[in-house]
């Protein structure tokens, strides 16, 4: 299907929407915007979620009694399966992954697996279904780590942890299936996301629900590690100009949070949740920690009108009290995973 395809089929009553990992945090977060019809060029979207529901995986992310939802448990990397059901789909958002840096340095071998040879199958697939357009979740990670400045998208990548270094492999696979296929792909890179139902083991959630706990927190090396904090909704609504309006071929970054260093972060969730500095516990420098992160957004914002909306002081507060009222969500999670 040609783009011109696309955008009509995106533009008329029912598009039909395949979203892989959309039992995670930011998946399901966009399958809820998606039903909720808060994109316009989406209204009535049907959707099917593909997840594996692997450990940060939960079907309690998703409203799987909504008639326009299809919930299936497995695994991108089976061929078979996609080929039976990917079929009828106009478009595929990608979102599934192994996404825990902490993880990857203890074990990299999940992260190829998924993120590297899923998203070669995923792409394979897609190409023999006929799919419209195929949207790559990819990450501010894969450029590496940077002083002073801000990468745009043709900056080299130079990726650092094991987890950056398989979006790296997964990024440039699906620009390679655009460049070699000719299949209608768009590639996002996103800088760091909070928010409701993320898996408390990610630095938010695990200091918040420590916090809630009268627990201390671990704050790695000197704290002085910087990240762009971005709201999931602004992340999705940029996925979304991606899908309905971006470039084939191209990739569009997704940020304009609010850089923070992890001491500076700290203290906000400090205070949000009315603890000191007491509740800190400072622990040894995660290897090979990546200084700094800063994305350039320019691109995005003028092709595709994007701007996030989502002030840093708001999306914390709202984040914090989601998790003070919704423990049944993340206890059982905590301790399964021994966090
Ligand atoms: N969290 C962030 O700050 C951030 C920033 C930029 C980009 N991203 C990217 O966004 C995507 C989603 O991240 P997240 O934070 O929601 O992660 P997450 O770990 O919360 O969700 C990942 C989902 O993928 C599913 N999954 C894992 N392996 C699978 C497989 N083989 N087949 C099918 N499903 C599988 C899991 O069950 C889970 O539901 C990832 O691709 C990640 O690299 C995340």
């Amino acid at each position: 299907m040609t783009l011109d395809g696309v955008l009509e089929r995106l533009h008329s009553p029912v598009v039909q929407i395949f979203v892989t990992g959309g039992a995670g945090f930011i998946g399901s977060a966009y399958v809820r915007a998606l039903l909720q019809d808060e994109y316009a060029g989406a209204a009535g979207a049907k959707v099917t979620v593909l997840d594996l529901l692997s450990y940060s995986g939960n079907r309690a992310n998703l409203p799987v009694s909504d008639s326009r939802l299809r919930f299936v448990q497995g695994d991108i990397s089976d061929s078979d399966l996609l080929r039976s059901l990917l079929p009828g789909h106009d478009v595929i958002v990608h979102f599934a992954a192994e996404s825990h840096v902490d993880r990857s340095i203890s074990g990299a071998v999940p992260f190829v697996a998924t993120n590297v040879l899923g998203t070669q199958i995923l792409l394979d697939a897609a190409r023999s279904a006929g799919i419209g357009r195929f949207v790559h979740v990819s990450t501010d990670e894969v450029y590496g780590s940077i002083d002073t400045g801000s990468w745009t998208e043709s900056w080299p990548l130079a990726p650092n942890s094991p987890y950056a270094a398989s979006k790296a492999g997964s990024d440039l696979l699906a620009l390679a299936a655009h460049r070699t296929h000719g299949m209608d792909v768009v590639v996002t890179r996103c800088s760091n996301n909070y928010g409701p139902h993320q898996f408390p083991e990610k630095v938010i959630p695990l200091f918040v629900t420590n916090l809630l706990d009268g627990r201390k927190v671990p704050l790695y090396g000197d704290g002085g590690n910087v990240r762009d904090w971005l709201h999931v909704s602004d992340h999705c609504r940029g996925i979304q100009l991606a899908l309905e309006k971006g470039r084939p071929g191209e990739v569009y970054n997704i940020g304009g949070g609010t850089e923070l260093s992890n001491r500076d972060l700290t203290g906000l969730l400090l205070e949000a949740c009315g603890a000191d500095w007491d509740m800190v516990h400072p622990v040894a420098d995660r290897k090979g920690h990546d200084r700094r992160y800063s994305l350039d957004i320019t691109k995005i914002q003028d092709e595709l009108g994007y701007a996030p909306r989502v002030a840093l002081p708001e999306g914390l507060t709202t984040t914090v009290t989601w998790y003070r009222e919704n423990r049944q969500w993340w206890e059982p999670l905590k301790s399964r995973a021994g966090l």
